[in-house]
């Protein structure tokens, strides 16, 4: 049995809850955070309160608590639950109300985190090629802020797993892939080019698409932040998504077509290695 946090509580997971007049789960007024959890610490802590405050201040809900007093909560969670590997959620919503469309001002907002127990990443295992299929981006038009408002996101991985694939690439109305399901996509063209979409308010700005980027600039792989379509992803050499819960995983099939030699290639393969050695670390930027 786990325990979570709920509003200044740690209480058993089976006694968890939040009112039914939550704004979160009326409206999906809500936004969340997903860290990794490798050794006890808390991957890229600071990026994701970073955009959890970002996703707050767009729509107006205060955070519930400073960045300091989220790490105790958050750590205090980790030790309570001796939880060594896995992930932390954390859901803020704009609080309790009489369900009515405006949003009301001075709500005391709701703060939740849950963690999830998982096996340590092993960089042996990320090498395994995955499956993704490719769906229309069917999203609202401020997928930059990474609100609960997930349907889209559900029904898209819902597909893929049907077909036995791991994750959905989303395609906008010109055919290019914006960002996978529930994570970031990736490929490297028939030049060697590594590219991943720029970000605006089509995708979410991944933070582990972030830390591979810096982590390939330091290690000499060069990338570029552009629009790439269907077409060239499945005429690329490789492909892989990036997020805090797959950390880099090679993508070898796009619907029906094989990537490149249909095994994790060369660029994916050193950015796993990098991105390993990085959670190893610890406590970081
Ligand atoms: N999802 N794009 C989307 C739409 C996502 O939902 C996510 C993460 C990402 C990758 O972001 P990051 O690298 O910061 O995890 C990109 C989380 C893991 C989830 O919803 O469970």
């Amino acid at each position: 049995m786990s325990i979570s946090y709920v509003n200044g509580r740690y209480v058993p997971h089976h006694e968890a809850s939040v009112h039914i007049e939550d704004r979160g789960f009326q409206f999906a007024d809500a936004v969340y955070e997903v860290f990794a959890v490798q050794g006890a610490h808390l991957i890229d802590e600071n990026g994701h309160l970073e955009r959890l405050e970002r996703s707050l201040g767009e729509l107006n809900i205060p955070m519930p608590m400073i960045h300091a007093a989220l790490k105790l909560v958050m750590r205090q969670l980790l030790r309570a639950n001796r939880l060594r590997y896995g992930s932390l959620y954390l859901q803020v919503s704009r609080g309790v109300a009489p369900r009515d469309f405006p949003a009301p001002h001075g709500l005391t907002p709701t703060l939740v985190m849950t963690v999830m127990r998982q096996k340590p990443f092993d960089p042996v295992s990320a090498l395994k090629g995955t499956k993704v299929i490719t769906t229309p981006d069917i999203r609202w038009k401020r997928c930059d802020i990474k609100t609960v408002q997930l349907l889209a996101g559900v029904m898209s991985k819902t597909a893929a797993y049907a077909q036995g694939a791991a994750e959905a690439w989303l395609l906008d109305d010109q055919d290019n892939i914006t960002e996978g399901s529930s994570s970031n996509a990736w490929i490297v063209t028939a030049d060697d080019e590594l590219v991943t979409r720029h970000t605006d308010h089509a995708i979410l700005g991944g933070i582990t698409r972030k830390t591979v980027m810096k982590l390939a600039e330091q290690n000499g792989l060069m990338y570029i932040e552009r629009t790439f379509s269907l077409g060239e992803a499945k005429a690329a050499r490789e492909a892989f998504t990036t997020s805090s819960t797959v950390m880099v995983r090679p993508v070898t099939y796009i619907d029906d077509s094989p990537i490149g030699d249909g095994v994790c290639g060369p660029f994916c393969q050193k950015l796993i290695e990098l991105y390993g050695a990085y959670m190893k670390q610890g406590p970081s930027a």
